[in-house]
């Protein structure tokens, strides 16, 4: 008796105690590839389950990411993208407020109660807590020698002679005295002009609220030549200097922000710099931020601010040929939410605007079938998506001189973007690369290898048509140290090197071989983050160059800063039809 009763509580007890520390309600992400974001898991009565996706926004991803100590939630992610839970189904329809402590805490139908499937797992990606946030800070110094004492006398205030009027939003907040002689000092200060009158004794500055903090700063700048930016600095500093008519400052502001744009995982810096851009006509800060939208699309889809965005920001995004997504049916998906998350405010013309610059032919069969079935917008506008459709269906089934007979590959539809989905990509990643640094060997597929270096197969062409013929085996090294280019027999002007190189496919017949070549690409991303680099690989021989130089800082030409060597390499391979057409 006290025997079989030991037996039963002993293992109750070894259940409790090997589940010690884990709480109901306790939450970890599950299938990302980075820690911070993934299938979010919940613990109740013994055991982990997961999400369902209804009513999965930003406010219940924060409470998740919050529990996690992240300090916030870039993205709520729903429909199992980090793969399918097993186990239940713990919670369904939550609503939180987004200050609770965790999950449990949120309204729900209640423990196991749903109708979901684990296809509605729902996912978050969190913020970093990072050293990427805006604490960097940059100098700027146009220093003429007599910086420390200008600096004290602006400080000081001593026998200044005008007032310059900080107003927001027209109305006075603050008064700063200064000395007209030294703030009219810079020749190309054009603010005086606006009143010519001798006496003029004070001046009206308006700023906006986010740049109030910061006027004291740039007055200091006029006396002495230095100013620290940050990234929530950059603009203002930049909107005054252009307002001043400080040439040389605005020009370094303008510089800062390639070194900046990095440091705001939540686009917003990005988004609104461009709109920002835009509206000063200042096109090498409109290009500095969109590069960077194009480059980073897939995380900007992802982001809260991808909904905000202005039909011109999406319009030039999309016109682009360097935008880097997954595949075609995600940026397809992306400007669905974008069109529908406007409502009334945006006109069926912008609609179809927008969906004109979808490259449906590169969308895969199955993909564009299902479009009618999945897309929210479809029933608006059946007529684009129709046309759209027919055009993939016949660029998929068609061979290559049928559509070129028909003039239809001159348009830009046919080109693939840069995508870095499977199977036309491969990630060496930091990992990778810190293994074969330190180590001297790397694994791939269960392998030890001496050389940083893989094989994947692509299709010969994005285009159904060559599923038929046998696939493209690309092997990719990445060369670190000298001795690496010696010993294969290749020269590196410089290193990093990534080479990308095809194994004939002699299978191919000779006229599909001559109408397609690569233009493949490297995409260099920072910390699992941000893409701060794409490179071609070089020149435009027969099938494209196979080696590519990664420049090593951003000084030797890469575009955007990464501050740690914890980088990936990204190889994506873009096949595009070549044979010229030839007009009437
Ligand atoms: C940046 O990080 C520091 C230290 O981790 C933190 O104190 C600060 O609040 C963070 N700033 C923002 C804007 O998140
Ligand atoms: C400001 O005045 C100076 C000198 O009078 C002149 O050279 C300059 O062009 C003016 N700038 C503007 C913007 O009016
Ligand atoms: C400029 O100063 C003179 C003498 O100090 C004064 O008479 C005149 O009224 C002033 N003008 C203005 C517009 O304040
Ligand atoms: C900029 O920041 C550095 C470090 O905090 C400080 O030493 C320097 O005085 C600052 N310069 C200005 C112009 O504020
Ligand atoms: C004044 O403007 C000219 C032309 O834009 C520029 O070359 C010069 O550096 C500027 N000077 C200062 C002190 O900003
Ligand atoms: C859109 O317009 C319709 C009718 O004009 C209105 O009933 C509806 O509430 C509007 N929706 C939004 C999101 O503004
Ligand atoms: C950046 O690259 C340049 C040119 O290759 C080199 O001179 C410089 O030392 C590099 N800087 C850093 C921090 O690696």
């Amino acid at each position: 008796m006290s025997g079989e009763y030991c037996l039963i509580s002993c293992v109750l007890l070894l259940m409790v105690s090997l589940s010690v520390g884990l709480q109901n309600g306790n939450m970890r992400l599950v299938g990302g590839e980075l820690a911070l974001e993934g299938r979010v898991e919940i613990y109740y009565n013994g055991q982990w389950g997961t999400v369902c996706d209804d009513n999965w926004d930003i406010t219940e991803a924060q409470v998740v990411c919050r529990y996690l100590n992240y300090p916030g939630a870039l993205t709520a992610v729903v429909g199992g993208t980090y793969g399918q839970g097993s186990g239940p189904i713990w919670m369904d329809d939550l609503n939180c407020e987004g200050t609770e402590k965790d999950l449990s805490h949120c309204l729900f139908k209640g423990w196991g109660v749903t109708d979901c499937q684990h296809a509605e797992d729902a996912g978050v990606v969190c913020e970093r807590e990072s050293s990427q946030n805006s604490s960097r800070v940059y100098t700027l110094d146009h220093n003429t020698g007599l910086s420390n004492h200008m600096g004290e006398l602006f400080d000081s205030g001593r026998d200044c002679d005008f007032d310059i009027m900080v107003r927001v939003a027209n109305s006075a907040v603050e008064t700063i005295c200064v000395h007209k002689l030294i703030v009219t000092l810079d020749p190309n200060a054009s603010i005086l002009n606006t009143t010519q009158e001798e006496n003029l004794s004070n001046l009206n500055l308006d700023v906006s609220l986010n740049c109030r903090p910061h006027v004291t700063d740039f007055l200091r700048y006029l006396y002495t030549r230095q100013i620290n930016v940050t990234m929530s600095s950059a603009q203002c500093i930049h909107k005054m200097a252009s307002d001043w008519g400080l040439k040389q400052l605005q020009e370094a502001a303008g510089r800062l922000f390639t070194w900046l744009l990095p440091d705001d995982a939540s686009f917003q810096t990005q988004t609104s710099l461009y709109e920002y851009s835009v509206h000063t006509g200042d096109t090498v800060l409109q290009e500095t931020c969109l590069r960077y939208l194009a480059w980073n699309c897939e995380s900007l889809i992802r982001s809260p601010a991808w909904t905000g965005l202005a039909l011109g920001t999406v319009k030039a995004l999309l016109a682009r040929s360097d935008v880097v997504v997954p595949d075609e049916a995600f940026l397809l998906k992306g400007l669905e939410d974008w069109v529908l998350e406007q409502g009334n405010s945006s006109t069926h013309e912008d609609q179809v605007a927008i969906l004109n610059h979808i490259r449906f032919p590169m969308i895969a069969a199955e993909d564009l079938f299902n479009l009618k079935a999945k897309s929210e917008l479809y029933m608006d506008q059946q007529e684009r998506y129709n046309a759209g459709m027919l055009q993939g269906f016949q660029f998929n089934a068609l061979p290559f001189q049928t559509l070129a007979g028909g003039l239809l590959l001159k348009k830009v539809e046919y080109t693939p973007r840069i995508y870095t989905g499977k199977p036309w990509s491969f990630t060496f990643s930091s990992k990778d690369l810190n293994t074969f640094r330190y180590v001297g060997h790397y694994s791939h597929s269960g392998q030890n290898l001496n050389s940083l270096s893989a094989n994947f197969d692509s299709p010969v062409h994005n285009s159904a048509f060559f599923s038929l013929f046998k696939k493209l085996n690309w092997n990719t090294r990445v060369f670190i140290h000298n001795h690496e280019c010696s010993n294969s027999g290749i020269r590196c002007p410089s290193l990093p090197m990534v080479s990308l190189t095809a194994q004939n496919n002699r299978e191919l017949p000779q006229e599909y071989q001559d109408s397609i070549r690569y233009l493949n690409k490297v995409v260099l991303m920072c910390e699992g983050e941000f893409v701060f680099h794409v490179q071609d690989f070089a020149s435009t021989i027969g099938n494209g160059g196979n080696q590519a130089q990664i420049p090593a800082n951003i000084s030797a030409g890469q575009a955007y800063p990464c501050h740690s060597d914890q980088f990936s390499y990204r190889v994506v391979v873009q096949p595009v039809y070549t044979t010229e057409i030839k007009e009437n």
